[in-house]
């Protein structure tokens, strides 16, 4: 595999937002890429195979990394990129809920690792890019399970990485910040509603839904993804567009109070 031909990669979620973008910018810079939707029949769509997979179901993984090698026998990249948010106070949701969420965005993305690193060590060459997100690095309020959920990948992929570099494999992470997809659509919805999150949950949904408006194109992000998968020396962490990378940087530099009064001031809560 070279830079004209970089080789297989699969992307989970490829059938809308930044996956199916994703997908397309990967295949525009040579990439024969398999993308995934838990409901695609096999087929190729603008030139992207998509097969069938629900990264929450062991055997749907095994079956897609089965019928990808044995269509291109080898895979050099995988965009685990398939999620999904959850808005809403932290206890109003049930554990049962916690855990289905925690199952697509970490245990969904452990699955698909686990399911490619055999071949990955055999070709003594992969690379693996995690879609995190900036609540990945700063915790939203009324989206606590969420921001945990893409905690919990942050710490996996960095622990892996080191893992991994011995076999030639390497873990890079993308953080976007809103992004104009379906994502605020396809939020959940807490399972145990209690009234006294009424007006902050309404609140909150106002505020997603305007920076989701103002928010930068999936272009952005596929272009971010396209660098972390083919940079020859990966960094751990790639912001995705100006927000993120600007927020990364108050994250990292402004002091902890003064980052919590302006958080909360921007999401209109009380100080
Ligand atoms: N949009 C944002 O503002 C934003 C910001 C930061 C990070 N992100 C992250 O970016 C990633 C993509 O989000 P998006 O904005 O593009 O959302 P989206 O348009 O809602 O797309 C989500 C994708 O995930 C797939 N998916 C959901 N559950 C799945 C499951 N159990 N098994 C397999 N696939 C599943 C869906 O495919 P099917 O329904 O076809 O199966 C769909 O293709 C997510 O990890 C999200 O957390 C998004």
């Amino acid at each position: 595999m070279n830079k004209t031909n970089p080789g297989v990669a699969v992307v989970t979620g490829a059938s809308s937002g930044i996956g199916r973008v994703t997908a397309k910018a990967l295949q525009n810079a040579g990439f024969r890429v398999f993308g995934t939707s838990r409901r695609a029949v096999s087929k190729k769509s603008d030139g992207i195979t998509m097969l069938t997979c629900d990264v929450t179901d062991d055997a749907s993984v095994a079956k897609l990394v089965d019928e990808v090698l044995a269509q291109a026998g080898r895979i050099d990249l995988l965009v685990n990129n398939a999620g999904m948010g959850l808005l809403g106070g932290a206890e109003e949701s049930s554990t049962a809920q916690a855990q289905a969420l925690f199952d697509v965005n970490v245990f969904g993305i452990i699955r698909m690792i686990n399911a490619v690193l055999p071949t990955m060590r055999r070709q003594g060459k992969g690379r693996i890019v995690n879609l995190s997100s900036v609540q990945g690095f700063i915790p939203a309020p009324y989206f606590a399970l969420y921001s945990s959920t893409k905690h919990a990948i942050e710490g996996y992929s960095e622990s892996l990485d080191h893992e991994l570099r011995p076999f030639g494999i390497r873990v890079a992470l993308v953080e976007p910040a809103y992004t104009r997809t379906s994502f605020e659509d396809n939020l959940a919805r807490p399972d145990q509603l209690l009234d006294i999150y009424d007006a902050a949950r309404a609140g909150m949904t106002i505020v997603v839904r305007k920076a989701m408006e103002e928010g930068d194109t999936p272009e952005v992000v596929a272009s971010t993804v396209l660098a972390a998968a083919t940079d020859p020396t990966p960094k751990r962490r790639y912001a995705a567009g100006k927000t993120a990378r600007q927020v990364s940087l108050l994250r990292r530099f402004v002091p902890a109070s003064a980052f919590d009064k302006s958080l909360r001031k921007q999401l209109g809560l009380p100080i």
